[in-house]
């Protein structure tokens, strides 16, 4: 394991050339995803306003993290930030027709659209509608400033619509709870387990952890460091040269809108069945806990009162070698189905740097009541970076989300993100009845409340390949 520590000169030119929100998301609150399609007579032009976006544009995940240090020392805030994906057809409309060649990955050369049996996705007639054309590539802009990136976002917009057409613009914007973290639409604090490649995150995770790591008798239950092929590979159209690697990482793009009223109501409904002696308020957060794995404020089902660990919503070094029954965490809750935290599993990790999209009339902030949530129209734009689409995101999503009889017979569909052919997947889940106790357990069943709008697969590729394409 090798982690990427940016203050050593020898990781320069290795920062400098891959796009930012890579090894570390860019941490803006607010973001515009245009989506384009290129004209096939206008290659030249387009080329050669990719040289100069990205020249003048582009973030790399050096600068990020420049920007960053810059914020955590005097609060200087960081620019506007922008990175450029292609998918397969996007190179081929350039006129690199050897990219089924150069690249390996079956699901970026095929798209999202054509890879829906995989998934279980609906059909791509069925998508928002700028999702069912082709997309040759997308632009994200991410700012704290919302309105610098929309001044930005419009004048862009204006400029690609003279040589190609803009196919969709979909807009980010993060959402906090009362204690201000960072969550998803349906309450719960998103983004805390990640694979970490930066030596500094790496040792932060050890100090909250009160790991040391030199000391074998305390070596983590769960260790989310990671080597940069985790997610990163040589880009295929860059001239590769040992002193100045010029590296890009498959981008996968969602958009999953939730229905957040229906999604609490039925949290109060299993509840109310398999907890009946609680308190109104924790029944339904003990039923939330047990689908997602998670707390709505972070802290693992899997953590007991009795392990009274300091910081718990940030908890991450568990894994569930101490609960094969399931009296903790049951193995269809969310986190447990899509990262079971076993050594072959962490292989699948991927750096999820999705943000939610859609306003709110109440804030979240203001922990809003049942008649105050949405039920369209809100979601979580999905997005991750890794080093194989099939390998990792879909391995995710199809064979651990979407296989009931993962990791074991019975366990059920991910209650959050599983996909099944048609509505009749059976919705039933076992859910203990007395927590750290697998049996006897109680039955209830949880409908889908996520659903698939349209999205793709991408390339963001190398910034020297970028800067240079011709
Ligand atoms: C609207 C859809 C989704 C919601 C509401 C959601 C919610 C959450 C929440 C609350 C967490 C716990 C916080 C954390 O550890 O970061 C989480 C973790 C995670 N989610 Fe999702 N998620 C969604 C979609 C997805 C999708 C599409 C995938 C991949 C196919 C995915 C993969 C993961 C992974 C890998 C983790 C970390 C698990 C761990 O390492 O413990 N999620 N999600």
């Amino acid at each position: 394991m090798k982690p990427v520590d940016p203050t050593l000169l020898s990781t320069d030119r290795f920062l400098k050339n891959i796009q930012g929100n890579t090894l570390k998301g860019h941490g803006r609150d607010y973001t515009t995803h245009i989506f384009v399609r290129f004209r096939v007579n206008r290659g030249k032009t387009t080329k050669e306003w990719i040289r100069t976006f990205a020249e003048n544009h582009l973030t790399s995940i050096k600068k990020q993290l420049e920007e960053r240090e810059a914020f955590k020392k005097d609060k200087k805030p960081g620019n506007l930030f922008a990175s450029f994906f292609l998918t397969s057809s996007g190179y081929e409309v350039l006129g690199f027709n050897d990219v089924h060649k150069r690249f390996k990955d079956e699901a970026f050369l095929k798209g999202m659209k054509l890879r829906k049996g995989e998934l279980n996705d609906p059909d791509s007639r069925r998508w928002e509608s700028g999702f069912r054309t082709r997309i040759d590539a997308m632009i994200l802009l991410a700012d704290d400033d919302k309105n610098r990136m929309g001044e930005f976002a419009k004048e862009l917009i204006d400029t690609l619509s003279t040589f190609c057409s803009v196919c969709g613009v979909e807009y980010g914007n993060a959402i906090r709870n009362s204690a201000e973290k960072g969550i998803e639409h349906f309450g719960y604090v998103d983004g805390t387990s990640q694979p970490l490649f930066l030596k500094e995150e790496i040792d932060e995770y050890y100090k909250l952890h009160n790991i040391d790591i030199s000391d074998p008798k305390s070596a983590p239950d769960f260790d989310p460091s990671a080597d940069t092929d985790l997610i990163l590979i040589p880009d295929p159209y860059a001239e590769q040269n040992d002193s100045k690697p010029a590296l890009g990482s498959y981008f996968v793009f969602r958009k999953l809108e939730q229905n957040v009223r229906q999604f609490k109501k039925a949290e109060e409904i299993v509840g109310e069945d398999l907890f009946p002696d609680l308190g109104q308020e924790s029944k339904r957060e003990l039923a939330g806990a047990y689908l997602v794995g998670r707390f709505e404020d972070g802290t693992p089902v899997m953590l007991d009162d009795e392990d009274s660990i300091p910081n718990s919503a940030e908890y991450n070094n568990f894994n569930y070698s101490k609960d094969l029954s399931e009296g903790r965490c049951p193995h269809f809750a969310h986190i447990r189905k899509v990262n079971p935290r076993t050594s072959k599993s962490s292989e699948k990790m991927m750096a999820r740097r999705g943000i939610p999209f859609g306003m709110r009339s109440v804030d979240t902030e203001l922990e809003p009541i049942m008649q105050q949530m949405p039920e369209a129209g809100v979601g979580l734009l999905f997005m991750s970076y890794q080093a194989s689409i099939v390998e990792q995101f879909e391995h995710v999503q199809k064979k651990f989300s979407n296989d009931p009889s993962f990791p074991e017979k019975n366990t059920g569909i991910d209650p959050i993100i599983g996909q099944s052919v048609g509505s009749h997947m059976d919705r039933t889940y076992q859910f203990p009845k007395t927590y750290g106790t697998a049996s006897p357990s109680i039955k209830a069943s949880f409908r889908q409340f996520v659903h698939m709008k349209g999205g793709e697969y991408f390339f963001a590729p190398s910034l020297t390949f970028l800067k240079t394409v011709v």
